[in-house]
């Protein structure tokens, strides 16, 4: 009875004492940047997308690129198959190397962007008018050469990038003409002999909610494992538009990809983009959705980090592409915090 007593009280003591332990642990979470947070909570990343080109000509940029709020760097651009084989055979990896080296020296990992892409492929893929035999043996060379070069020092590798189109069906390029999806399959085979320790992924976007995308993707993942392809990973670039999400079917998408297919998920290239001008209403509801995609990614076992598409809107692809639209980022074009930074470092710091 005795005893009982005790350990009720106990109890009683230690909930009393746990909201202020847990308001000191917040508070200490609160000082730490947006990537150390993340590790504590769930051992998580955020990571950023740069090129070292950018850093080269603007030093402020450089300062928070390098700084401890991110631990992942993503090449935007240096790793894209018309940077790295210009002309065929003729491999270019001096500005994939800066940004590698860069990387190890300031204790960043890299996720490779992209093996295999209908996109900025270098244009003599297309005009050579190649054989499938041919093409293949050309494709295989550049998943090789590549993921060999830098073997040991990826993590991630996006091994093919937006094959499929909105319906679901098999997206038209140089590739699917040739070989259907085959090619899916033999790019990850090879990627994977080349550099065993990375972790491979097939990445896309709108795909977050219950699309025809969504299906095909999944059903084609789920397919490659049962045959014992080695793909660990999919990637959710997560280029949204503001008041456009769909919260809850991204979180089920995401669910069914950790808990059923049991692969890793990468939110690999977040911005959220509002019509411009960007208003404080604009900013707050865009801090709104960053809120639903980090908690989303926090709620989901197997989300291992989020990466920013760039984290300032000075460098931010959007405007350049949509006209009207823009500033998609955590940081404003003066490097200054957005609403959207301290929403997710506010969910960060909440741990869900
Ligand atoms: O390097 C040339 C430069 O020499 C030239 O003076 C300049 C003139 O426009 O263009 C430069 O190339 C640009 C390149 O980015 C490097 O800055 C291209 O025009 C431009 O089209 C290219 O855009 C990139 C785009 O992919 C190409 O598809 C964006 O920066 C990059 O953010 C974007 O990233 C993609 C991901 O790889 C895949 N998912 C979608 C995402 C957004 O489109």
């Amino acid at each position: 009875m005795k005893l009982s007593i005790a350990l009720t009280a106990g109890l009683v003591a230690s909930a009393t004492a746990a909201p202020t332990i847990g308001a000191i642990f917040d508070k200490i979470l609160n000082k730490l940047s947006l990537d150390q947070i993340a590790k504590i909570r769930g051992g998580r990343y955020i990571g950023t997308a740069t090129d070292v080109w950018i850093m080269e000509q603007d030093a402020p940029y450089k300062k928070i690129t390098t700084s401890n709020e991110y631990s992942v760097w993503t090449p935007e651009n240096t790793m894209k198959w018309e940077t790295l084989q210009p002309q065929q055979g003729a491999f270019n990896f001096t500005e994939a190397d800066k940004l590698v080296s860069l990387a190890r020296k300031t204790g960043k990992k890299v996720r490779g962007h992209t093996l295999v892409w209908h996109s900025q492929l270098a244009p003599w893929v297309e005009a050579g008018n190649f054989s499938p035999a041919e093409l293949k043996k050309i494709t295989k060379n550049h998943v090789q050469t590549v993921a060999r070069h830098f073997r040991g020092k990826i993590f991630h590798w996006d091994v093919v990038n937006e094959v499929f189109n909105e319906d679901g069906t098999l997206r038209d390029s140089v590739f699917s003409r040739a070989f259907g999806e085959d090619f899916i399959e033999w790019a990850f085979r090879w990627a994977h002999e080349a550099d065993p320790h990375a972790k491979l992924y097939i990445t896309d976007y709108n795909f977050e909610g219950d699309t025809p995308k969504t299906k095909a993707v999944t059903a084609l993942v789920r397919k490659l494992k049962k045959k014992g392809v080695p793909v660990h990973g999919i990637g959710a670039q997560g280029h949204f538009i503001l008041g456009n999400l769909d919260g809850e079917g991204m979180k089920r998408t995401w669910k069914t990809w950790s808990d059923d297919l049991k692969v890793d998920v990468a939110i690999a290239e977040l911005d959220i983009r509002i019509p411009m001008p960007a208003t404080p209403e604009k900013l707050a509801a865009q801090a709104a959705d960053y809120e639903t995609v980090t908690k989303n990614c926090l709620a989901v076992k197997r989300c291992v980090g989020i990466t920013f598409w760039q984290w300032t809107d000075k460098y931010s692809w959007v405007p350049g592409v949509f006209t009207g639209e823009g500033a998609p980022l955590p940081y404003d074009e003066d490097l200054k915090r957005k609403p959207a930074f301290d929403a997710v470092k506010k969910v960060l710091v909440a741990g869900k």
